[in-house]
């Protein structure tokens, strides 16, 4: 057989971590603190069936739905982008701007075909989102990071890297952090996109969280204080649906234009079952009462678990207190809770996100080693607890506390 692409080498180690953090989602555990999908409760079956039956009733709609579609996506989908996740957001946008993706994954994807090319160094805060650094490594980029603190990416640290490294492209997820929580300040935002312009760097503003908020200010998007530099992607996956496979770009004419070159080579197009079925739900006026559903019953469940973090872990752990989304980062200093998270599973039938696996290439040798992420969306607030207090009693006695 010929030999394998190198790419595939390039993500071996990454891809690994990747799947082992994914099969968390799809079963094994009793209890996963390591998912981060949607509560069950979460999903709105009974309006998605009344709306696929409409969708499927009308020659007009069921034939939209069922075509090939516009690789730039349903105008439907696309206007209800623009009105209800943007502009209530102080982001105006054209449709003509947004394009319409496979989940908010695709946006990196697409965008790594559009800028980087084999050892291109892109900037990624320190943990990064593993899914994307994966891709980032598919596509043989050089992965440097940049310090983060409980008010996002150290601004300081990324001019530094920038200099010291050149970048192509910065990636963040400045709302509600995957894998810490935490979000971006206000002041950091605008200085993110003057650095951008003043070094020429492209930053993918990466989103999916921004909706789901519990506590505190909406903070404007980094696009709104920056130019082209800037591209904004988002999901469905959080407030709608993740198997629906739905998520969005904002970008320049220049750059979306490209872009769906680039996507008509990868896919022609997204999902237009989906794409119908999301734009009927917004079209209806039910996302605003599903959202404030979500936020009710996500944030009694974090509520839940910061206040069992403080009541039963070790007294040493120290742990974030996001405003919204879907993670809180606990660490134990002294603690290696990758090596102890087999016996973990075996013993608790508990499984929680290494935090180790968040830290990319070119941080210190074991960063991370005591960090967890620890996911509340999936869990009742009970759950939580009980379970919370299994671990921080497990934690303790290895401790000798
Ligand atoms: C940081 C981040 N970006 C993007 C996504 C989008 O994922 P999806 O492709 O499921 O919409 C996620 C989902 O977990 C995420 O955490």
């Amino acid at each position: 057989m010929p030999g394998y692409a190198r790419r595939i080498g390039t993500m071996a180690a990454s891809v690994g971590q990747l799947q082992s953090l994914s099969s968390s989602l799809v079963g094994g555990y009793k209890v996963s603190f390591g998912a981060g999908a949607p509560a069950v409760e979460a999903y709105p079956f009974e309006k998605l069936r009344e709306i696929s039956q409409e969708v499927f009733s009308g020659p007009e709609t069921g034939l939209d739905a069922v075509k090939y579609g516009s690789t730039l996506g349903l105008d439907s989908l696309r206007e209800a982008v623009r009105d209800h996740l943007l502009a209530p957001r102080g982001l105006e946008a054209d449709i003509k701007n947004i394009m319409i993706t496979a989940g908010g994954i695709q946006p990196m994807n697409l965008l790594c075909q559009l800028y980087i090319e084999p050892g291109d160094v892109i900037l990624v805060e320190s943990p990064s989102f593993i899914h994307g650094t994966t891709i980032f490594k598919m596509f043989e980029a050089r992965l440097e990071p940049v310090k983060l603190d409980d008010e996002g990416m150290d601004m300081e640290d990324l001019e530094e890297k920038i200099l010291r490294y050149r970048p192509k492209l910065v990636y963040t997820v400045p709302t509600f952090h995957n894998p810490t929580g935490v979000t971006l300040s206000t002041e950091r935002r605008k200085r993110l996109a003057e650095l951008a312009s003043k070094y020429d760097v492209a930053v993918l503003e990466d989103d999916p969280y921004r909706e789901i908020r519990y506590s505190g200010e909406h903070k404007p998007f980094i696009k709104s204080f920056g130019d082209d530099h800037i591209i904004l992607s988002g999901s469905f996956s959080k407030i709608f649906s993740p198997g629906s496979r739905l998520g969005f770009i904002v970008a320049s004419d220049e750059q979306i234009a490209r872009l769906s070159d680039i996507k008509l080579c990868t896919d022609t197009c997204t999902n237009t079952v989906s794409q119908a079925i999301a734009a009927g739900f917004f079209k209806r006026g039910y996302y605003e009462d599903h959202l404030k559903y979500l936020c009710d019953l996500y944030r009694s469940r974090r509520d839940a678990m910061l206040k069992a973090l403080d009541a039963y872990f070790p007294s040493c752990t120290k742990h974030t207190v996001p405003d919204g989304g879907y993670y809180v980062w606990a660490e134990i200093p002294g603690l290696d809770v990758k090596a102890l998270a087999p016996e973990v599973g075996e013993k608790l039938g508990i499984c929680y996100g290494i935090g180790s696996t968040f830290y990319t290439e070119g941080n210190p040798e074991g960063a991370g080693l005591g960090t967890m992420r620890l996911n509340f969306s999936g869990l009742t607030e009970d759950a939580i607890e009980e379970n919370l207090k299994k671990l921080g009693e497990y934690f303790k006695a290895k401790l000798g506390e």
